[in-house]
């Protein structure tokens, strides 16, 4: 069974596939609506039916007043839908609206990416997971060690969150990852960090720059616009010096191939190059947002030709990784 829903005032549209709740199935849409524990405790998925009907399908304790019954509000995490329905329900608008969480999170796997980055793939609880937006970054405490790592994952990916850490002796989270953390250790998750978020107002085509491990907040950004199904063209350069420094380039390749508006191009040459390759293959840069992620030299470089390539300071999200 499918569900068509419109949330207002937004004019944001998802499907309902199966028994899934109304908020698994707007979170695997990309949506940003607001919510809480995801388990009917917190009342902050709280929305109202304009039209349509709902089904229970889950067990909430949190008590709605008779007046909001009456109005015909409902949870989002314990209810799905049939057929056509509208809803009305605030959405996060900014990263700045997202309170910061702290979460005790699990380790799922940990795997080798590449010569020298790892996976390190977390679990959040059932009833507690991280709200964030894609692109963002959260602070992880494990082992005695910390770092503020951005998240290569998506939030419609529910409760599995993805980091690509670098080997580097100097940092002591990281030697941790390589030599000490397993499947099953525990990881404290504080956040979210950063306005490193993707711009859906104007819609405009997007250009996506990566420098080495600045692929991760990159690759969230990239899945959550794939789950929005914007249809604007996509185009990734993931820059890397060292042969194998394109770690997920099977990734990437795949995605061309499934995604018509997706393109993938491998670069290794220095920054000015790449930003004249860009700009020779877009004559009208101006209509792009661009999206600037990898170490500071990296980063530095390929800003500052794109402002001397006239690129509009405004339209350049970039984050240092
Ligand atoms: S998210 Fe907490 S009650 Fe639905």
């Amino acid at each position: 069974m499918t569900a068509h829903v419109i949330l207002h005032p937004s004019g944001h549209e998802f499907v309902v596939e199966g028994a899934d709740t109304l908020l698994e199935a707007a979170l695997h849409s990309g949506l940003a609506v607001n919510y809480g524990c995801s388990n009917g405790n917190c009342g902050l998925c709280k929305a109202r039916v304009v039209s349509g009907e709902v089904t229970k399908v889950r067990h909430h304790d949190y008590r709605l007043s008779e007046a909001e019954k009456s109005q015909g509000y409902i949870l989002l995490c314990s209810h799905t839908a049939q057929g056509e329905l509208v809803l009305e329900t605030l959405e996060t608008g900014s990263a700045g609206d997202i309170p910061q969480q702290e979460i005790d999170a699990r380790i799922k796997v940990i795997e080798p990416l590449g010569e020298g980055v790892r996976l390190l793939h977390l679990q959040t609880p059932r009833n507690n997971r991280l709200r964030y937006f894609s692109g963002q970054s959260a602070t992880l405490i494990a082992d005695g060690a910390a770092a503020r790592l951005p998240i290569a994952s998506c939030p419609c990916d529910e409760r599995n969150l993805h980091f690509h850490v670098r080997r580097d002796e100097q940092d002591e989270f990281a030697c941790a990852v390589f030599d000490r953390l397993a499947s099953g250790d525990s990881v404290r998750l504080v956040g979210p960090f950063g306005d490193f978020v993707l711009r859906t107002e104007p819609p405009r085509p997007m250009l996506f720059i990566a420098g080495e491990t600045g692929f991760a907040p990159v690759k969230g950004l990239i899945e959550h616009a794939m789950s929005l199904d914007r249809t604007d063209p996509l185009r990734l350069y993931w820059h890397s010096e060292r042969p194998d420094g394109r770690y997920l380039d099977n990734l990437c390749r795949a995605w061309a191939d499934a995604f018509t508006n997706f393109s993938y191009i491998p670069e290794s040459g220095g920054t000015e190059a790449l930003v004249a390759r860009i700009a020779g293959e877009h004559a009208d840069l101006a209509a792009f947002d661009m999206y600037l992620a990898g170490p500071p030299v990296f980063v530095d470089g390929v800003a500052t030709a794109l402002a001397e390539a006239g690129f509009p300071a405004a339209q350049l999200s970039v984050t240092k990784t």
